[in-house]
């Protein structure tokens, strides 16, 4: 029987991605498992939609530790308890600190709302949009621990028309996001990316 891999999705905010890959997990029956969802806010509404999920979540709050390696230690403990394969970053507002990201090499992912290394951070679509570019994107890549500079796996161009505003660019880069990292999710799980 084919093992199914574990992964853990961190996320900061909406959930919007996170909703999209457990949806696509089901509907693909993907060999798949989420089982933790890691947030760094109590009240923001991915954990609604984890305890709707059964996903269990582990809230994290940097302030109430040191420095950010001991919070992070919190989080690779649990993950580590956990069991799992890797982990899938959905709007997750933090930099992850080498320490983090050596403990699972090439097994981390992002999604970014822009075409890296255009417009990195946590304003991707706002910093494409207020640049005046015509063309910007949505990127997959794998995660070190630079801002949004790890090598990139995929890419899909979304146009910037001259009738767009903020709003509706942020929903058709949203659209993309929503299809493009099921859909990279399922090639990786394929490749083998997360079996030791
Ligand atoms: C997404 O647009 C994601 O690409 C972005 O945060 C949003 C999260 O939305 N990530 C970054 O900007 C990372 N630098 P969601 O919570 O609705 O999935």
């Amino acid at each position: 029987m084919e093992k199914i891999t574990r992964l853990a999705v961190m996320a900061s905010g909406n959930g919007t991605n996170f909703a999209a890959l457990l949806a696509y997990i089901k509907q693909a029956k993907l060999p798949v498992e989420i089982v933790r969802l890691v947030v760094d806010h109590d009240d923001v509404k991915v954990i609604d939609l984890a305890k709707e999920a059964q996903v269990p979540v582990f809230t994290i709050i940097y302030k109430d530790y040191p420095n950010r390696e001991t919070a992070e230690k919190q989080i690779l403990q649990q993950l580590a308890d956990d069991e799992i394969d890797g982990i899938l970053l959905a709007g997750y507002m933090r930099i992850l600190t080498p320490q983090f990201v050596k403990a699972y090499p090439q097994k981390i992912i992002n999604i970014h709302p822009a075409l890296l290394p255009s417009f990195p951070g946590r304003h991707g679509i706002d910093d494409a949009y207020n640049y005046g570019v015509k063309v910007t994107g949505v990127t997959i890549h794998f995660v070190n621990d630079g801002v949004d500079s790890g090598k990139i796996i995929a890419q899909e161009p979304v146009r910037i028309k001259d009738d767009d505003s903020l709003d509706s660019l942020e929903a058709k880069i949203h659209t993309v996001e929503h299809k493009l990292y099921p859909k990279i999710l399922q090639k990786l799980i394929k490749e083998g990316v997360f079996k030791s």
